[in-house]
């Protein structure tokens, strides 16, 4: 009882601590009594693990997004390293040491230069006071709350100088950048094309909650700013750093002669490729401090450090055959299978070509001897064709042709959409998206089902339960109730609870929500469930505009008179000819929904998938009702083209007179049927019989179409 209320002070205390802290940017305590008070509250909840709370504040990295990052000075400018790129260069840089030294051996450390974003970090009197980007060299952004969350990267130190500051890179570890790009791709969310990339877009985030959801990690390499700390040389800097439990920058060699020297460059080469992140290089630095003052440095780098670095390795094999993927977008990726071959640390068999368009410019072919490596030495790819090696009979490869326009795993229908490399599997049905589109069909801006996220979709289609989304609506409470969940993670992912069933009470509940979605659900949303490509939710609104029920939109004129109009031009030409099309131009089409939109739409109603989508919700009763029906939008009449003016409407015109009645009251006029003193104009088409002549005695002006579509322009 006494720890649950210190349990329940400190929280109240620390998230107290924290919108100080991070909200208002007005500290009270120091970091150091902060950390204290946390510790004190992770070891109560570790000791009474039945006074376990989501929102306590060790669950969680605190504080809100910020508007935008602030600009700092550096203490001391932020310098790069020269590269070299031989053993020439090599020699040749020791030799300038030792002119420049007047000194025939020079100690020397040698370090993997890791391929990741630069940081400075400040700790004054033993707390971290900011953290800063190299930014320009001279001022960098203050990614402080960012870093904050990175755990190895200590918030205090103990018995520290007044001023320390480390610099050192953040990097993403290479297991944590593939699992991120796995739930990524999971997520429907572009992938990050390598690690240091994901690491940069990552602490470019606004939101520390998002930084800290992300695998990153920081080695510290470099000594900035320090006052009192008594450090003279690197090896007295790596004791530091060691003291105050700050990652180091291993494996490290020393040497003296340039043969040493030689020798740990290439022995770093062959340790580097076994660490858990990219590097590319070995920096080379003077060890003694004294000597790197008289060396002293460039505007750009200083004199006494050198970056040698390593060419990527590169490997002849042969392009066995290429696969294609399936992902869970339906998006096909072509795949190089390779006769496995030892590149940079690992043995590589398979490399993504990317698309067609990848495969047409490096003019790939199965047979091919093709050369290979990792691309930031990370990820295969095939960087060129060996084309005299090429077999005689080999032909150019296209992917359409070879799948014969069909997914490979479903069988349905391939596009590749206007202005887009990759090609696509269109049906709604298909198993190796079925996760995607369930989870897509539930989600909020979709039909909103309550607790059917990611993880319980996979759950429901490894179990056969559902392939895709409408079978939700057949679901029992049974089914659902003993659905069997993966175990759950403690915060720390070390602990593992026993499986999980998804429960009575969850199903229950999620079944009123299908109940909810097939009763109450607006038309929109049910039209952006379905995850039609280019259907997204304004257009989704759009169409719900112009369309009573689901039923109206597989017969729908509008949309097909839209689909039947020349595709994507710029927006203002398509939009003009969207208000010339005498159909559609008294509905006033928003730019959400244009021709390709429409197109998607009339392709899915009509494809074999659509029309099972379409028979199964009438037998599932369900035909959703727009909110928001209203296809002529109520026009301030005033200051239309054709407010105030009144028309009659004679002769044979290109369109029936209800069309041409409904175009002049789009735009603000009236249409009646008799003639008179106050009928402004008289449309008059061909074969006009005796109201022409009236029009004329009662001098009421004479229009053909021309002169009307010119009023309306
Ligand atoms: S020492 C005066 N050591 O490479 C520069 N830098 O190209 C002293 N880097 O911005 C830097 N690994 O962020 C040093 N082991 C390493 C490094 C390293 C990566 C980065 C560093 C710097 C860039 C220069």
């Amino acid at each position: 009882m006494l720890f649950e209320q210190r349990i329940l002070e400190l929280r109240k205390e620390l998230s107290h601590h924290n919108q100080l802290y991070y909200q208002d940017a007005t500290p009270e305590i120091s970091d150091a009594e902060y950390d204290q008070l946390f510790r004190e509250l992770e070891e109560l909840e570790a000791a009474h693990p039945d006074l376990h709370d989501p929102n306590s504040p060790t669950q969680r990295v605190g504080g809100s997004p910020l508007d935008s990052f602030q600009q700092r000075d550096h203490l001391i400018p932020m310098l790069s390293i020269d590269d070299i790129f031989s053993e020439e260069e090599v020699a040749e840089f020791f030799a300038r040491l030792q002119k420049n030294l007047n000194l025939e051996t020079i100690p020397l450390t040698i370090e993997p230069k890791i391929d990741g974003v630069a940081c400075s970090l400040v700790y004054r009197h033993g707390s971290l006071e900011y953290a800063l980007t190299r930014g320009d060299g001279s001022k960098g952004d203050d990614i402080t709350q960012n870093i904050r969350t990175i755990q190895r990267i200590p918030l205090t130190l103990n018995n520290a100088p007044p001023l320390l500051e480390i610099r050192g890179e953040v990097f993403m570890p290479n297991s944590g950048f593939q699992k991120l790009n796995q739930q990524r791709e999971a997520e429907g969310l572009d992938t990050f094309v390598n690690p240091r990339n994901a690491t940069a877009g990552t602490l470019k985030l606004l939101d520390p909650k998002a930084v800290a959801s992300r695998p990153l990690d920081f080695i510290a390499h470099g000594l900035g700013a320090h006052e009192n700390s008594n450090l003279t040389s690197e090896i007295d800097f790596r004791s530091t750093l060691e003291k105050q439990n700050l990652p180091p920058n291993l494996p490290l060699w020393q040497a003296s002669t340039l043969p040493e020297l030689l020798t740990a460059i290439k022995e770093l080469d062959s340790a580097r490729h076994s660490l858990d992140y990219g590097t590319d290089g070995a920096v080379i630095k003077v060890v003694d401090f004294a000597q790197r003052q008289q060396l002293g440095s460039t505007s750009r780098a200083p004199r006494w450090a050198a970056a040698f670095k390593y060419p990527p390795e590169q490997k002849e094999t042969l392009l066995k055959a290429i696969t294609i993927q399936v992902g869970r977008t339906g998006v096909l990726t072509p795949v190089a299978e390779l006769e496995p071959v030892f590149v940079s640390g690992t043995t590589v068999s398979r490399a993504t070509l990317h698309n067609q368009e990848e495969i047409e410019r490096k003019d790939v072919r199965i047979g091919d001897t093709v050369v290979v490596e990792k691309a930031g030495e990370i990820i295969p790819s095939i960087v060129k064709v060996i084309t005299t090696k090429r077999p005689t009979e080999s032909e150019p490869y296209h992917l359409p042709t070879i799948l014969n326009y069909k997914c490979p795993s479903c069988g349905g229908p391939i596009s590749k959409e206007e202005g887009f490399v990759a090609w696509r599997c269109t049906n709604f049905a298909c198993p190796a998206q079925a996760v995607t589109r369930i989870t897509h069909f539930a989600s909020r801006k979709a039909l909103d089902l309550d607790g059917l996220g990611e993880s319980v979709a996979i759950k429901l289609v490894e179990n056969n339960l559902a392939t895709s989304p409408l079978d939700l609506f057949t679901l029992t409470l049974e089914q659902l109730g003993d659905l069997l969940l993966d175990p759950a993670k403690s915060s720390d992912g070390l602990t593992i609870s026993k499986e999980r069933r998804f429960g009575e009470k969850r199903a229950t509940t999620l079944l009123g929500s299908l109940e909810h979605a097939k009763t109450q659900m607006p038309l929109n949303s049910w039209i952006f469930a379905m995850g039609i490509p280019q259907i997204g939710e304004s257009a989704a609104k759009e169409l719900s505009r112009l369309h009573q029920n689901l039923t109206d939109l597989p017969e729908s004129k509008i949309i097909a008179d839209l689909a039947d109009l020349p595709d994507f031009e710029e927006l203002s030409k398509s939009k003009r000819k969207k208000e010339n099309h005498p159909h559609l131009a008294q509905y006033q089409i928003d730019d959400n929904l244009g021709p390709v939109a429409a197109q998607n739409l009339r392709s899915f109603f009509s494809s074999e998938t659509g029309q099972n989508v379409l028979l199964k919700l009438s037998e599932l009763q369900i035909n959703p009702t727009s909110d928001n029906f209203a296809p002529l939008p109520p026009s301030d009449t005033s200051n239309l083209p054709l407010s105030g003016k009144t028309f009659v409407i004679t002769g044979t015109l290109s369109a029936p007179r209800p069309e041409f009645k409904k175009i002049i009251e789009s735009q603000g006029g009236k249409v009646s049927g008799s003639l008179s003193a106050k009928t402004d104009y008289l449309l008059a088409g061909e074969k006009a019989g005796s109201k022409l002549a009236k029009a004329e005695s009662l001098s009421v002006e004479i229009l053909n179409e021309e002169g009307l579509q010119k009023m309306l322009n």
